[in-house]
């Protein structure tokens, strides 16, 4: 039972980068399935709304089979068991991720010593990537061209223009 290999891959993806891509691409790569896991109560104030962000992640891991979107609330170690996930994936970009990424992983593995955070290098054109940088960027104007996928650009510039023009949150 549970011969598969199940990462999840959890984040609050508002919006996914290319960043978050390359490394859902690597982790397909690799294990037998990648859930990837949006939080739903993120303390953020995110710029999209829940379906939003999940209808721009189906629609940018399509190509990938064994990729499917999901949703999760409450501890992720809670949540991987309920899937029978083995495997919690997260990407480092550079030495500034690891303290946080090191503090939460020996956290999860005090809750849960079954699971194993495995830790994932992107591409290094993406090492500087965030989310909050890829929205300043676009609020202020610049191009975030390849950088996210073309859809999520187009989606920020309408989310943008609305905020702009105060008809939209
Ligand atoms: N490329 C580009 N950007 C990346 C990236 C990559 N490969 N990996 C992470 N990022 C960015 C994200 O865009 C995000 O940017 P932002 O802060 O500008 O929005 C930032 O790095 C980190 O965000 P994210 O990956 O969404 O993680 P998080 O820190 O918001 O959330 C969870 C981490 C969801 C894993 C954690 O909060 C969690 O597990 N919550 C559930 C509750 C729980 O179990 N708590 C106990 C934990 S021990």
């Amino acid at each position: 039972m549970d011969r598969e290999i199940i990462a999840i891959y959890p984040g609050s993806f508002d919006p996914v980068t290319n960043g978050h891509l390359d490394i859902i691409e690597r982790g397909s790569g690799i294990f037998d399935r990648v859930i990837v896991a949006v939080l739903v109560n993120i303390a953020k104030d995110p710029l999209f709304t829940l379906e939003e962000r999940l209808e721009m992640l189906r629609d940018a891991t399509a190509r990938w089979p064994n990729v499917v979107i999901d949703t999760f609330d409450g501890l992720l170690v809670s949540y991987a068991a309920e899937r029978h996930a083995r495997v919690i994936l997260r990407g480092i970009r550079a030495v500034t991720d690891f303290e946080y990424e090191f503090q939460m992983a020996l956290m999860n593995r005090r809750m849960s010593p079954g699971i194993e955070t495995v830790f994932m290098v992107p591409s290094e054109a993406y090492s500087y990537l965030s989310s909050s940088l890829v929205k300043e960027v676009s609020a202020l104007g610049g191009s975030v061209t390849g950088l996210v996928p073309t859809d999520v650009e187009r989606h920020l510039k309408i989310r943008i223009q609305r905020k702009e023009s105060g008809r939209e949150v």
